[in-house]
């Protein structure tokens, strides 16, 4: 089914309002979702709105959060968000971030006890399009084993950062640090193919290629994407006083207790390092030296990260919508709130 971005966005909206959200953090929330979708990344749109709306039903995100905002530096701060939604309390710690390094060159802000926030190349973007450099991180739920482990510890805690250029274009680079997300093993349950091995572990953390003796996903490049998702709890987690590794809480065990979840977002200001202009024209020369390096053999041509996801979001314009699943579809127009429950399923919705 095709629709337009609008409408899927309105659609989205209602159902987080017929839940019980406010109309401005439902807004947020369907914005990020949206934007997600219209770049081609529907793990991290249309398809969590139901889990999204149960959870909010259940009161597993706070409707009225009582948020504080404290300052704890120049550069720093904390935004407690209390349990609430994540999308638009990431936007606003983003947005503090900006402020900050537009002001002292740099913005550290830490998002704290807040829900799931989403593919968070958005926030990185915000950044970059008021001329910052973005980056942030994010905890997520421990399915992923340690180096050597066979026992879920991390999540698939992913990194973005986006940058601007000259010109009209970011680049925005936002990656999981696992090899693959658990969707993709999902997939090739349902469709009775095995996986590659490299991707996931059994309950002894031997590789698996049978989708149905999945334990845990590893990380990418063994211990390499061990350190970086440890780097990434230690900055979105332990340093914002959340739980955290193999404390963080599952995404699925209880949708009426809130989260916890800890998200980081800083923004460097290029005007306080070789300056803004000299930045923006150099990032530009970068890309163009990237696309016009010859490509290797079974490729069309280098890509920066990000432009690939332009050219998806053109190519969206240009066929009139986001194509989404009729039965997605069906649901968004229905007066159901959540026709699935994902409540006290384990680590893998099962
Ligand atoms: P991915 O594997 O699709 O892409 C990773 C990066 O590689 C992107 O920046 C993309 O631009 C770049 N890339 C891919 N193919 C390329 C090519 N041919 N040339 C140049 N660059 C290329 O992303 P992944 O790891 O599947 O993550 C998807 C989303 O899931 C992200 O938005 C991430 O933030 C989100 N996520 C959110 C979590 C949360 O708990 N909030 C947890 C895990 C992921």
């Amino acid at each position: 089914m095709l629709v337009a971005r609008d409408e899927l966005k309105e659609l989205m909206k209602k159902k987080f309002m017929a839940a019980g959200m406010h109309e401005n953090h439902a807004d947020d929330m369907a914005e990020v979702l949206a934007w997600s979708s219209e770049r081609g990344l529907h793990s991290h749109g249309e398809v969590r709105v139901e889990y999204y709306t149960e959870r909010i039903s259940k009161g597993g995100m706070t409707i009225d959060p009582k948020v504080t905002w404290t300052q704890t530096g120049p550069c720093s701060g904390i935004l407690d968000a209390d349990n609430g939604c994540g999308y638009p309390f990431a936007i606003e710690g983003m947005q503090k971030a900006i402020d900050m390094a537009k002001e002292n060159g740099i913005g550290f802000v830490g998002v704290a006890n807040v829900s799931h926030t989403g593919a968070i190349g958005y926030y990185t973007e915000m950044a970059a399009k008021q001329g910052m450099i973005g980056l942030s991180c994010t905890q997520s739920d421990p399915m992923v084993i340690p180096y050597g482990g066979a026992e879920p510890f991390y999540g698939t805690n992913p990194i973005a950062l986006a940058a601007p250029t000259a010109d009209d274009r970011i680049v925005s680079f936002d990656m999981a640090t696992t090899v693959q997300a658990w969707g993709k093993i999902l997939d090739a349950k349902s469709a009775g193919r095995s996986i590659p091995e490299g991707w996931a572990v059994d309950e002894d953390g031997s590789p698996v290629t049978d989708p149905h003796k999945v334990n845990a996903l590893v990380a990418i490049a063994g211990p390499k994407g061990y350190g970086l998702m440890m780097m990434v709890d230690i900055l979105s987690g332990v340093l914002l006083g959340v739980p955290a590794g193999k404390h963080v809480s599952s995404m699925y065990h209880d949708l009426s207790e809130g989260r916890r979840l800890g998200h980081l977002n800083v923004a460097i200001n290029p005007e306080y390092f070789c300056g803004a202009d000299e930045f923006r024209a150099h990032m530009s020369e970068v890309l163009d030296e990237l696309n016009a390096v010859k490509p290797g053999v079974g490729f069309d041509k280098v890509y920066w990260p990000g432009q690939r996801a332009q050219m998806r979001i053109q190519a969206t314009k240009d066929a009139g919508g986001i194509e989404i699943v009729d039965d997605i579809y069906d649901y968004l127009v229905s007066d159901d709130l959540y026709r699935h429950s994902w409540d006290h399923k384990n680590r893998f919705a099962e």
